[in-house]
C-alpha cells in the first residue's frame, strides 16, 4: 500500500469564490481542490470577513479561543466547503478584527492593528486544529498574513501536538511585507528572542514574512522564474540575502488556473462559447464586448485588453503614459481595473474621449471574463510578475497575451516568432514606452496582415497544459519533503 498522503491545512487571508483581492485567492481556492483529487486531506482555514455572507454555513457549537496578547480573543467558526468539493472550509469570525467592510487595509489608508489581526488568524488557525482533534502533518501558509504560522510552530507550539507538523510557506509576493513595531510583538506571544536577524527582526521592527522564511520547514514561490529573480538584490524586496541563505529548500513551482471557472464552452459570464476547433463563438463574443463598452463594433480591428490592479506592479504607468500613442495606432482597447485613485480618475476621463478606449473602473468578475473572451490580444506589461494568471486565463480564450519577459509571464508564454510562425503570444523586454508601444503595434500588425499566423497561435494557446494537476503534484513532493524532515 503507498503511504497516505501528508494532511494539510491550508491557512490563508483570502479564498476564492468567498473572498478574493488577487490571485492568491485564486490559488487558494483550486489548489486544495486538485490535492485532495491526490488522497491529500486537506482543509483551509481564513478569516470570516463580513463581505463573505453567512449563507449554508454551518456554525460551530463552541466559540474558539485564541491567545492574544495578554489574554484571549474569542471567535466563532463558520464551515462549508469549497464549491464542488468536500474540502472543508472554516472561517474564523472575530467582528472587532474582520468586520471592517476590507481586507488588508481601508482604501487609501492604513489598518494599524494588522498585526493582531493576522497574528490572530495565524495562531487561530492552529487553535482550530486542536479545537477539531485534528492535527495536520504541514501547515501551508501564504504570503506575509500566515507567515507567523511556521515561526510560531517553532516557538510557543514547538511541543506539544505541532511537535512534528512541518510547514510550507509560499510566496506569493515578496513587495508585500507588512512591518510593524518591535513592542507589539508581545501581542504574538513570540518571545523576544526571536527579534534577532536571522529571524522576525527588520531595521529594528516585525517583519512577519522573514520570520516566516527563515522558520518554513520548506519554501515555494509561484514561478520558477521568480523563484530565481527573489535571490538577487534587484528583484529579492529587502529579503534576496534570506532567499539566497534558503536558497537549497526555495522552488518555484508555476500556478494553474481554474479551467471549470475559466472555460470559453461553459463560461456563463460570457456572449457565445466556443473552443480551438470552432473560433466563431470568440467573434461574437468580441463584438458584444464592442457593444458593451460602446465601441464601434469592428472585426478588422485589433481589441486590446487588459485586467488587473492598477499598480507600480502592473505597469500600468507606463501603459498610460504612452497611451495616446499607442491610441494613434488603429486598435481598440479595454481595460478593466482598480486600485490608485488617480490613474482611475485619469482612466474615466480617457475613456470618455474618442472611440478607441474604453475604461471600467472596479472589480468586476463578469467584465473580466468578457474581456478575456472578447478581446484579441492581453497586454500585461508587468514591472515584475510572481506568476499572473491572467495571461493563463487568455490563453485559454484565445486571447494572446503581451507580457513584459518577467517572472511567471517569462515562464508561461512563448514570443511569436514569425519565420517559424511557433508562439503563443508577444514579449517585450524593457519596460519603456517605446518597447511597449512597438510591441503592441507588432501585434496589431500580426492580427492584420498574418491572420492564418494569428488564427494558429489562438489554438495553440487555448490548448496549453495550465490545470492545477501538474502544480498539485509538485506541491505533493514537497509536502512529503517537508513532513520527512519533521516525522
Ligand atoms: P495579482 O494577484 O498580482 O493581482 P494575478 O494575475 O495573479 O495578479 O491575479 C489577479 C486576479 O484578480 C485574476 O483572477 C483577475 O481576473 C482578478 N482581477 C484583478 N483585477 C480585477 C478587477 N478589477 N475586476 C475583476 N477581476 C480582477
Ligand atoms: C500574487 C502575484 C501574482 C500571482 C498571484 C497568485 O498576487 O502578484 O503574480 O499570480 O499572487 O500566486
Amino acid at each position: 500500500m503507498p503511504p497516505t498522503p501528508p494532511s494539510v491545512l491550508f491557512a490563508v487571508s483570502e479564498c476564492a469564490p468567498f473572498v478574493k483581492a488577487g490571485g492568491l485567492g485564486d490559488v487558494a481556492g483550486a489548489l486544495p481542490v486538485a490535492l485532495a483529487a491526490l488522497g491529500h486531506d486537506v482543509r483551509v482555514v481564513m478569516p470570516r470577513y463580513d463581505v463573505v455572507p453567512l449563507y449554508g454555513m454551518q456554525m460551530h457549537p463552541a466559540p474558539l479561543a485564541v491567545p492574544l496578547g495578554a489574554g484571549e480573543a474569542w471567535c466563532a467558526v463558520y464551515e462549508t466547503r469549497l464549491p464542488g468539493s468536500d474540502v472543508p472550509v472554516y472561517m474564523l469570525d472575530h467582528h472587532g478584527l474582520f468586520g471592517r467592510g476590507y481586507l488588508y487595509d481601508p482604501p487609501g489608508s492604513y489598518a494599524h492593528d494588522n498585526l493582531a489581526r493576522f497574528a490572530f488568524l495565524s495562531r487561530g488557525a492552529l487553535q482550530l486544529c486542536k479545537h477539531l482533534g485534528w492535527i495536520p502533518d504541514v501547515v501551508h501558509v501564504h504570503d506575509w498574513p500566515t507567515a507567523l504560522v511556521p515561526v510560531l510552530l517553532n516557538t510557543v507550539e514547538r511541543a506539544g501536538p505541532f511537535a512534528k507538523t512541518a510547514s510550507v510557506l509560499t510566496i506569493h509576493n515578496l513587495a508585500h511585507q507588512s512591518k510593524f513595531p518591535a513592542h507589539d510583538l508581545a501581542l504574538t506571544q513570540i518571545p523576544a528572542s526571536e527579534m534577532r536577524a536571522d529571524s522576525l527582526e527588520d531595521f529594528g521592527g516585525i517583519n512577519p514574512l522573514k520570520g516566516g522564511l527563515y522558520h518554513a520547514t520548506k519554501i515555494t514561490t509561484v514561478s520558477p522564474t521568480y523563484a530565481k529573480e527573489i535571490r538577487t538584490p534587484e528583484g529579492g524586496a529587502g529579503l534576496h540575502q534570506v532567499l539566497d541563505f534558503r536558497g537549497a529548500d526555495l522552488i518555484g513551482i508555476l500556478n494553474g488556473i481554474d479551467e471549470s471557472v475559466w472555460d470559453p464552452r461553459t463560461d456563463p459570464h460570457v456572449a457565445a462559447h466556443f473552443d480551438p476547433d470552432d473560433l466563431s463563438g470568440k467573434a461574437l463574443c468580441k463584438a458584444a464586448l464592442q457593444r458593451e463598452l460602446g465601441l464601434p463594433v469592428r472585426a478588422d480591428v485589433p481589441l486590446f485588453g487588459s485586467v488587473g490592479r492598477l499598480s507600480f506592479q502592473k505597469g500600468t504607468d507606463v501603459l498610460l503614459a504612452a497611451i495616446h500613442r499607442i491610441l494613434e495606432l488603429d486598435i481598440q482597447m479595454a481595460l478593466l481595473g482598480s486600485g490608485d485613485p488617480t490613474t482611475e480618475r485619469v482612466l474615466d476621463s480617457l475613456s470618455r474621449r474618442g472611440d478607441r478606449f474604453r475604461a471600467y473602473v472596479g472589480f468586476h468578475e463578469g467584465v473580466a471574463h468578457r474581456i478575456e473572451a472578447g478581446a484579441d490580444v492581453f497586454v500585461m506589461p508587468s514591472r515584475f510578475e510572481p506568476c499572473g494568471l491572467n495571461q493563463m486565463y487568455s490563453q485559454r480564450y484565445g486571447t494572446l497575451p503581451l507580457v513584459r519577459a518577467t517572472g511567471g509571464l517569462e515562464d508561461t508564454v512563448v514570443n511569436y516568432d514569425a519565420v517559424t510562425g511557433e508562439g503563443t503570444g508577444f514579449k517585450l523586454h524593457d519596460l519603456t514606452e517605446d518597447a511597449l508601444v512597438d510591441t503592441i503595434a507588432w501585434a496589431a500588425a500580426t492580427y492584420r496582415d498574418s491572420p492564418d499566423a494569428f488564427r494558429t497561435m489562438q489554438r495553440r494557446a487555448m490548448r496549453q497544459p495550465f490545470g492545477w494537476d501538474r502544480a498539485a503534484a509538485q506541491y505533493a513532493d514537497v509536502y512529503r519533503w517537508a513532513h520527512d524532515l519533521k516525522a
